[in-house]
């Protein structure tokens, strides 16, 4: 019987991108969401490009711990892959308690189900943001992390940190009343941008976007006026920012490759940290330049201060995502950010 996989947060930006790749795969999803911050646009989209009518989905708030418990009761599920957080930095500083609450409540309730349905496996998604301002770059997994500079950022401290204990503390359970060990793997993104290339799913910010790709395709489209970049006086060859932008595709699939080393037993701790990025800086002011010259528009931008927060750069080194889990990014910044583009027009004739 095909393993089964609980996605929370399954009809979000990354979420829908992971459960194509899970089907894709041989898996069967279980998705829930609460639909705080996402309609159904991408769960529709997962439907079509999987040509799966049938992909169960549970409308759950995760902080609600009787209806996460009723999950577990109701399926039989061999991962968790927790999406289900808030994520925007800024908002994060002025609602703190809001951010809090909701990212640490959630994960806490799944992992205590999760432990006291049999033992799981759990995927957690953190973010690169728990490196801060590193001083040598690229950053392994061994690159002690600095002081969150958010909340939003201490939730991917703190839970990253919540899964490693309760790691520890349940590999001694067999069983007994129930009570299973969890195994965990913390995958720390880059920056994750794109869309799939049906451009049936892709990112839906509400609002006025934060994320650079976003930015440049509703500017592309008419719906911002012009691109502000941030900062042009970093020490860089080009004055901008360095990031390392992953394509969302290659992103879902170290997904399945890490959910598959937990689920056949490959793993080598309990609890195990991935990087996840292409290995390759990209200044804002590339790929920008970039996504006119791949998608023959031109963008409206100008030079604009600094942005509070930003580091000056940030890139992954890889080799022990490319080592452990045979996982490696292959797809270009310049399809990237055509699929971006390709899905933004995709909104536009909606
Ligand atoms: C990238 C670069 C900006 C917008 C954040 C979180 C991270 C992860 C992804 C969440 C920076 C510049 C941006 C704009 C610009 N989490 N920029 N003009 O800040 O690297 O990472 O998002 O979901 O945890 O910290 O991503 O896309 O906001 O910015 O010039 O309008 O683009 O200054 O250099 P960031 P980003």
């Amino acid at each position: 019987m095909a393993k089964r996989v609980l996605v929370s947060g399954g009809a979000g930006y990354i979420g829908s991108h992971v459960t194509v790749e899970l089907i894709a795969a041989g898996y069967d999803v279980v998705v829930a969401d609460n639909m705080s911050n996402c309609d159904m646009t991408c769960f529709e989209g997962v439907k079509k490009i999987t040509g799966r009518d049938d992909i169960p989905f549970e409308l759950t708030d995760c902080c609600d711990a009787a209806a996460v418990d009723r999950l577990f009761t109701d399926y039989q599920i061999d991962a968790v892959i927790h999406f289900a957080a808030y994520k925007a930095v800024g908002e994060s500083v002025a609602e703190p308690i809001m951010y809090y609450r909701n990212n640490l409540v959630s994960f806490l309730n799944i992992l205590e189900s999760a432990k006291n349905h049999g033992g799981c496996n759990v995927l957690f998604s953190s973010s690169a943001t728990v490196y801060g301002e590193a001083e040598d770059l690229p950053v392994t997994e061994q690159t002690p992390r600095l002081p969150a500079t958010s909340p939003y950022g201490n939730t991917k401290q703190i839970c990253e940190d919540i899964l490693r204990d309760v790691v520890k503390a349940t590999a001694i359970n067999d069983g007994t009343d129930g009570r299973g060990p969890v195994k965990g793997i913390a995958l720390r993104y880059f920056n994750p941008i794109g869309a799939h290339p049906s451009a049936l799913i892709g990112e839906l910010p509400r609002g006025v976007p934060n994320n650079l790709v976003p930015f440049i395709t509703q500017t592309a489209i008419g719906k911002r006026e012009c691109l502000n970049i941030f900062g042009n006086d970093y020490p860089t060859e080009d004055g901008t920012c360095l990031r390392d932008y992953i394509d969302i595709v290659d992103l879902a699939k170290a997904h399945v490759a890490a959910v598959s080393r937990m689920i056949d037993g490959k793993m080598k701790e309990g609890y195990e940290i991935f990087n996840i990025g292409t290995g390759r800086p990209v200044s804002v002011y590339e790929l920008v330049t970039t996504f006119e010259k791949v998608n023959g528009v031109k963008l409206a931008y100008r030079f604009a201060p600094r942005r509070p927060g930003d580091v000056v750069a940030i890139w992954a080194d890889t080799s022990l995502a490319n080592e452990e889990l045979g996982w490696k990014a292959t797809r270009s910044v310049e399809d990237t950010l055509a699929s971006a583009w390709a899905w933004e027009k995709h909104l536009a004739e909606k």
